[in-house]
């Protein structure tokens, strides 16, 4: 491959920002330098490819740490992104990495899990990838491949309070795979909702014919989010493991997280999109199609109750640490399956293709800085999830994952433009400023000004380490 050199713009990385040239040999960075300095020039030669970035910011691709492509959520409805359609749609919008799930099923191993999940993704990728494994059944087989899977590069595990027919944990399973993760160094991702409370909450709901989507909302209050994120920082903190409490969305479980970090606690939480812009009110209190479009678990919440404000200030203070998608779409035919009965749709919305573009918004309207942006949305989420210094930062030895993105630019989200596979957006009509415009992946050009030229198998499977955490 040609040595390139991407000039005249600005480089943005979590803790500096200034101008600099880009140089790239293969797959990886090998300098970051001063305009017109020696090494800049001395890189030029018959061979080099320059890539003129002028007006432009240099990012680190973005790191999507909470994806589910080709998720067959129940027997009826699998998420509509496959992972060609889901990894490409995912380079449009500036992000270069995404991690998705190996699920293990009640009654089935780990390892199968794992293999099959290997499997579907193998050579269907434009990015990389890697997997956090969803454990759904912890028993002592369980515990035993757990111990093994660092080598295999999965060095994270997703529990469930929620979801008690299928993937639910009870205490005393969570507290079990939270000490195997103390002693390895692997990081507990929690999906933290009271599902018993829920589901007793659904089911006298449904039975008094409150069938609609924003039962679905009035189900799973907050208080419900936020008592079980209390439980789940008790647990880890009685095991002495790190936690991250996944698509956190409520003032009541950022408290909970906030005073675990002040009590010196290592717990992380990421929040996703929908959080921050769509609401209870105006998203899920609709009727028919434009409501079911927008179950996902846990809720939109209410606006008036402050929720969007507490994260975007828990952004800024670090109490959330990461933005991720939870990108999980489904067409209006399986979102339908609950028009008439809010427990029976499948949970999810895609996003992965916007989230860099809306979280820039936050930017522009002054919520977070340009260093916060690529910290929560790159350089954090690489550095949790064991990919720290390859993915997610501008740096001589990551790999050259690097976005021109285009701060001045106007485009409005929607059905019509986007590249994701799913028949609608819950962003349809948003209008954004700022858009990327080239896509690098280890070296490699996926979108090229504004035009796709990436291919699917070019994605390569992430051997991740142990997370970058203090223990
Ligand atoms: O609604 C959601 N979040 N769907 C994906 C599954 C999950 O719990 O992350
Ligand atoms: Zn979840
Ligand atoms: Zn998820």
């Amino acid at each position: 491959m040609k040595v390139k050199l991407i000039t005249g713009g600005t480089i943005i990385n979590a803790n500096h920002m200034g101008e600099a040239d880009v140089i790239i040999e293969d797959e990886k960075i090998t300098a970051i330098v001063s305009p017109q300095s020696d090494v800049a020039l001395s890189a030029l030669n018959g061979d080099t490819e320059v890539i003129d970035a002028s007006g432009m910011y240099v990012i680190p691709g973005g790191v999507d740490a909470h994806v589910h492509l080709q998720l067959p959520m129940t027997p009826e409805a699998t998420s509509s992104d496959t992972f060609t359609t889901g990894t490409s749609a995912a380079a449009w919008g500036g992000t270069t990495t995404v991690i998705d799930f190996a699920g293990q099923i009640k009654g089935t191993a780990i390892p199968d899990a794992i293999e099959s999940r290997l499997e579907e993704a193998y050579s269907q990728c434009a990015i990389d990838y890697g997997f956090h494994l969803s454990i759904g059944d912890v028993n002592e087989q369980s515990l035993i491949d757990l111990s093994n899977l660092l080598d295999e590069g999965i060095s994270s595990y997703k529990l469930f309070m929620a979801y008690p027919d299928s993937w639910y944990s009870d205490d005393g399973q969570i507290l079990q795979v939270m000490q195997l993760a103390a002693d390895t160094g692997a990081m507990i991702m929690m999906h933290a909702e009271n599902g018993i409370a829920i589901d007793v909450l659904r089911d006298q709901a449904f039975k008094r014919g409150a069938t609609g989507s924003i039962w679905h909302g009035r189900t799973r209050p907050p208080e419900l989010e936020g008592e079980a994120a209390h439980r789940a920082i008790q647990l880890a903190s009685v095991a002495g493991s790190p936690l991250y409490i996944v698509h956190l969305s409520s003032s009541n479980a950022l408290a909970e997280v906030a005073r675990a970090r002040n009590n010196g606690r290592n717990v992380f939480a990421e929040t996703c999109p929908q959080y921050l812009y769509l609401s209870l009110e105006e998203h899920l209190d609709q009727s028919g199609v434009d409501g079911v479009r927008h179950i996902c678990s846990p809720p939109l919440r209410k606006v008036a109750d402050g929720h969007q404000d507490s994260l975007w200030k828990g952004l800024r203070t670090d109490n959330l640490s990461v933005v991720a998608t939870d990108h999980c779409p489904f067409c209006d035919a399986e979102k339908m399956l609950g028009v008439d009965d809010f427990r029976q749709a499948p949970n999810g919305l895609g996003v992965i293709e916007h989230r860099m573009d809306l979280l820039f918004q936050g930017v522009l309207q002054g919520e977070i800085s340009l260093h916060r942006w690529v910290e929560i949305c790159s350089t954090t989420p690489a550095r949790l999830f064991g990919l720290q210094g390859k993915k997610g930062v501008l740096a001589p030895g990551a790999d050259a994952d690097v976005v021109i993105y285009d701060p001045k630019k106007e485009h409005v989200l929607g059905v019509e433009t986007h590249h994701m596979a799913v028949d609608h957006s819950a962003w349809e009509g948003v209008a954004v400023t700022g858009q990327a415009v080239s896509v690098l992946s280890r070296g490699r050009y996926v979108v090229k000004d504004r035009e796709f030229v990436g291919n699917a198998g070019h994605g390569a499977f992430l051997k991740r380490s142990i997370p970058d955490v203090l223990r």
